[in-house]
């Protein structure tokens, strides 16, 4: 079985980030980042946080916008406009999800898609469903991109997704179709999803339940990605996959904690530089 260390390539990601922000710099550029959190959620708090010591890593400036939950939706939607005129901010990241009386499609709409380093804007997601995306949507792209730096196929195999969202599920399915795989999306409503499950190449497990995907769920040889994040009653994280029963009948697997989380956050920096560089 192959580990499949998010955390490591993530790293071998930033240092060559590194060199880009220094060559900027160098020009004249100090590469920036705008992290918007509205309300309390204390999830969010957590990866806004690891967002920013990636940029601080990288050289990146952030400027971080906590907002307080009862933010209005023109108090929101006056500081995203604020955000895209301005010239020194390259990327804007709004973190989701938001609280539920401000209208999170309207708020995506309202950034600028040449600063969307989410890829969450529709002509980002447009430009990403008819194969020429600018920018990466970061965990499907951070996925395809650690299975591919572990030497490991895509091209013709059955990948099965268990997730059918527009930040995992969605994307990942048009990038996997990028690479010739043969795509099916599985979701809450899906028939006997233990057979659509065991009928993969690929397995990537996205629906939030605490080690739901055991072994019954896996072919053997199966490479299994988990971009699950629960808590455990005692505080722990675990992810949807239960890695010890999964582990010994996969090919390659990722780790809960090291896995698929570091890797979407380099391919946020990722897009912020190239948002930098393109600007
Ligand atoms: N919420 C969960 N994942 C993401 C993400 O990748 N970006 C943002 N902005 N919010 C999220």
């Amino acid at each position: 079985m192959m580990l499949l260390d998010g955390k490591k390539l993530a790293q071998e990601i930033k240092e060559d980030l590194k060199i880009r922000v220094a060559n900027m710099a160098n020009n004249g550029v100090e590469t920036s980042l705008a992290v918007v959190l509205v309300g309390d959620n204390p999830a969010s708090h957590t990866y806004v946080n690891m967002k920013e010591k990636d940029c601080h890593d990288l050289g990146i400036r952030s400027l971080r916008y906590d907002l307080p939950a009862d933010t209005d939706e023109a108090t929101l939607l006056g500081l995203i406009d604020q955000l895209n005129a301005d010239e020194g901010v390259h990327g804007i990241l709004v973190q989701l999800p938001l609280p539920k009386h401000l209208d999170e499609q309207k708020v995506i709409r309202a950034i600028d898609p040449a600063k969307d380093v989410d890829c969450f804007t529709p002509v980002n997601v447009g430009l990403l469903a008819t194969g020429k995306p600018v920018f990466a949507p970061c965990t499907p792209a951070g996925i395809v991109r650690l299975i591919k730096a572990n030497g490991l196929e895509i091209a013709g195999k059955d990948v099965v997704i268990v997730n059918r969202s527009n930040i995992v599920g969605k994307p990942l399915m048009h990038l996997m179709l990028m690479e010739n795989a043969t795509v099916t999306i599985a979701h809450s409503r899906t028939a006997d999803l233990k057979e659509v499950c065991k009928r993969a190449d690929i397995l990537v497990a996205a629906v939030g339940r605490k080690e739901m995907f055991d072994e019954s769920y896996v072919k053997p040889g199966a490479v299994v990605i988990d971009v699950g994040v629960n808590r455990t009653p005692e505080g722990k994280l675990a992810g949807d996959v239960a890695f010890d029963k999964v582990a010994p009948i996969a090919s390659a697997i990722t780790p809960c904690v090291g896995g698929v989380g570091p890797m979407t956050r380099a391919i946020l920096m990722e897009n912020t530089v190239r948002a930098a560089e393109n600007r």
